[in-house]
């Protein structure tokens, strides 16, 4: 069974002044993450990533769709009856310092958590503290306790905010953009760690606009753009035969050996706004392949081969065989 179930969730912002404009931050988004699995939610600035993990964890209310969790209909269930659920789903923001107070020493950050669900006598929380920073890689964890955030290194502060995020013992950690502020040199210790916890048995929802860092570590990518998920699947296998043509422009832009960056190969013109999402195929101003019809149908996900899916029936439909090659004779085997 999933320990995440997202079906159909939109949020909405509804913008005061006029004209009234309405933000489709995410408009239709499903997926799920089982247990010991990391899905990967990919996509530009914008695209609804933070929206769909701050619905999911109800830090904002969802417009229409349902989210479970562990089997129970979170989506609206009131603050008193959410926080026990809260609980077994914790996140890590970007800035560690959404988790960490800068006037405490890092040990008492991490143990807010349990202070707020009354767990354990204050010995026990010392020693959950002290497992949860060991968890986290940071060790000896009783000296990294007793230092305050600024005395550690950018990885050694991501690694005390998981600290503070698994020091509950959660089952779903959501991760949003957990290593874009840090050096390179430091990201694929923070990832390798994700990959420890998830072989643990966490699920991890990891939100990043970088594919490149996610290709290696995530059991499955959903691409998002405007709001909607538009190719999803294994992450191999998105990765070596994307569909959509978004998704090829993501590949295409992933930095070669030596390359910082690397621009993505799409149309640029207007940046792509959800309070004024084109009618048809959301994705047809900046579409290198669009067509007539692009413009009039909005194509769900439909299936490339087995778990792997993608919103373009122009690049899904099988290629029709030229004239010359429907006439040329059969090769012998
Ligand atoms: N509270 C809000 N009120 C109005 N608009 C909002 C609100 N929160 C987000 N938005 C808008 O919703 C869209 C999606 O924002 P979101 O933060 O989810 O994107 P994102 O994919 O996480 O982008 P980034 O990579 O920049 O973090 C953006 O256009 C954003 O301006
Ligand atoms: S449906 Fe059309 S516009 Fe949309 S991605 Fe496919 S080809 Fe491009
Ligand atoms: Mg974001």
């Amino acid at each position: 069974m999933s320990l995440l179930e997202v079906d159909g969730l939109a949020t909405h912002f509804r913008l005061r002044g006029r004209p009234r404009r309405v933000v489709r931050a995410v408009d239709g988004v499903s997926f799920t993450v089982a247990p010991g699995e990391l899905l990967a939610l990919v996509g530009e600035s914008g695209s609804g990533k933070t929206t769909t993990a701050q619905s999911v964890l109800r830090m904002t209310d969802p417009t229409a769709g349902t989210v479970r969790f562990a089997g129970q209909d979170i989506t609206g269930l009131s603050r008193r009856r959410l926080k026990p659920v809260r609980r077994r789903m914790q996140v890590v923001f970007q800035d560690p310092y959404e988790s960490l107070d800068p006037r405490f020493r890092i040990g008492r950050s991490v143990a807010e958590p349990l202070a707020v669900h009354g767990v354990g006598t204050r010995a026990e929380r010392r020693d959950l503290v002290l497992a949860a920073l060991e968890r986290a890689g940071l060790s000896p964890a009783a000296a990294f306790a007793e230092r305050y955030p600024h005395e550690l290194s950018g990885g050694q502060r991501q690694r005390a905010a998981i600290a503070a995020a698994l020091v509950l013992e959660p089952e779903l950690l959501v991760a949003d953009e957990p290593v874009s502020m840090l050096d390179v040199s430091v990201r694929a210790g923070v990832l390798a760690l994700f990959d420890e916890l998830r072989a643990a048995g966490l699920g991890i929802l990891m939100i990043t606009h970088d594919l490149s860092t996610t290709a290696a570590h995530a059991d499955r990518i959903a691409v998002m753009y405007l709001g909607r998920i538009v190719e999803e699947g294994p992450a191999a296998e998105v990765i070596a035969n994307p569909v959509h043509p978004y998704t090829r422009a993501l590949v295409a832009a992933v930095p070669r050996a030596g390359e910082e960056r690397r621009p993505i190969p799409i149309k640029a013109g207007e940046p792509p706004d959800p309070a004024a999402i084109p009618a048809g195929c959301r994705f047809h101003p900046r579409c290198p392949v669009a067509r007539d019809e692009c413009r009039r149908d909005d194509p769900a996900l439909a299936v490339v081969s087995g778990a792997h899916r993608a919103a373009c029936p122009v690049n899904l439909a099988p290629a029709v065989p030229t004239e010359e090659e429907q006439c040329a004779p059969s090769r012998p085997r």
